[in-house]
């Protein structure tokens, strides 16, 4: 098996190397509107944005800044195909423009967007961030009622293109190697993730590292399990430093990535080196956390009726039996911003 994985260094409003329809799932986080690090990002792209700030018209920066990401998702439209997901973390803002403390709803502004393209909304998961920053309270100390709630979350939200995604039956065989083990069906589907870290930068150069806001591993990997098969396409129209790339090829899914910053391919490519290690690394995380989960099960006394073809251990579900986890055996640049993985076979 092979997987091919391409970036394009230019703006997502026009993916024109994507045809229509060719895209399985979509996992992305775009620049955050109303976050003060990504102002003059959007003021470049819309001067007006600049000109609401100076004139503190906090909710005409909001919007203009959330048109300018509709323009990328009309056109994630265009790329995805029938029974295709739509996966955004996003979060909401706050912030004080002109005296005037706000939340901005980001969350909400998308959800609304992706309901007026007529996509099926699916329930979105919340993600809390690990926080221990003894400043995080916002108001009047401990008078009421002025005080501020503090956000400490953000939102993955689902998307569906006009209902559920449907395979052929030379398909199945593919799709049931990417099944997910029964207790990580259990956590992974629920609409709380408490478990994920933050992700460590390993930018040296100062300005690039004030233009990252990347994702944890584990989160685009997740997605991309519970929400696709094997050699699938995986569109990310807002990169940054290649998350979603490392986690398409350690999963065995074809992958694109879109991103306005050029200087992050040498980021990107150093990412892609450790793919090999991060694979095998995903992997037996997995194994040896079922291998723990069945035999705390065996200890009570409950046995498993079912054993993986691919691994020596019981599972749950007869689904399970046919899972097979992929490890890269070698990652080539085939040329600039293109590369092939190839996989050990089973
Ligand atoms: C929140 S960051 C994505 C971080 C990424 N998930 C990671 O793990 O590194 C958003 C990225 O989108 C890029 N961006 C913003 N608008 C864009 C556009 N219209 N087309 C392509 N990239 C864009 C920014 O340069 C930034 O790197």
């Amino acid at each position: 098996m092979k997987t091919q994985h391409q970036i394009f260094f230019k703006n997502a409003q026009w993916m024109k190397e994507i045809s229509s329809g060719s895209v399985n799932l979509v996992v992305t986080s775009p620049p955050y509107p109303m976050i003060e690090m990504w102002d003059e990002m959007f003021s470049i792209m819309n001067p007006a944005i600049k000109d609401a700030l100076k004139d503190r018209d906090g909710m005409e920066a909001y919007l203009l800044m959330n048109q300018q990401l509709d323009k990328v998702w009309e056109e994630v439209d265009r790329t995805v195909a029938s029974g295709g997901i739509v996966a955004i973390n996003i979060g909401d803002a706050t912030r004080k423009v002109g005296g005037r403390f706000q939340l901005y709803s980001n969350h909400s502004h998308i959800t609304r967007v992706f309901e007026d393209l007529e996509y099926q909304v699916l329930p979105l998961i919340i993600w809390k961030k690990e926080s221990n920053k003894p400043t995080k309270f916002m108001g009047s100390g401990m008078i009421p009622p002025n005080a501020y709630v503090t956000l400490e979350h953000e939102y993955i939200l689902l998307f569906r293109k006009e209902g559920p995604r449907k395979f052929l039956k030379e398909e199945m065989p593919k799709r049931r190697e990417s099944s997910y083990f029964w207790e990580e069906r259990n956590y992974w589907f629920s609409d709380i993730w408490h478990d994920l870290k933050g992700t460590s930068q390993l930018i040296n150069n100062h300005k690039l590292r004030s233009r990252t806001a990347a994702y944890p591993l584990e989160l685009a990997y997740r997605l991309i399990n519970m929400y696709s098969v094997q050699e699938d396409l995986i569109l990310d129209p807002f990169l940054g430093t290649g998350t979603t790339t490392l986690a398409a090829v350690s999963s065995a899914r074809n992958s694109a990535g879109y991103e306005l910053e050029p200087n992050f391919s040498r980021v990107i490519e150093e990412k892609l080196k450790e793919a090999s290690t991060i694979s095998q690394i995903m992997a037996r995380n997995r194994l040896d956390n079922h291998a723990d989960f069945i035999q705390k099960r065996e200890k009570k006394g409950k046995t498993v009726k079912y054993h993986s073809l691919n691994y020596k251990m019981g599972v749950i579900t007869r689904a399970e039996t046919y899972i097979h986890l992929p490890v890269v055996k070698d990652l080539q640049k085939i040329r600039n911003n293109h590369f092939e993985a190839s996989y050990h076979e089973k």
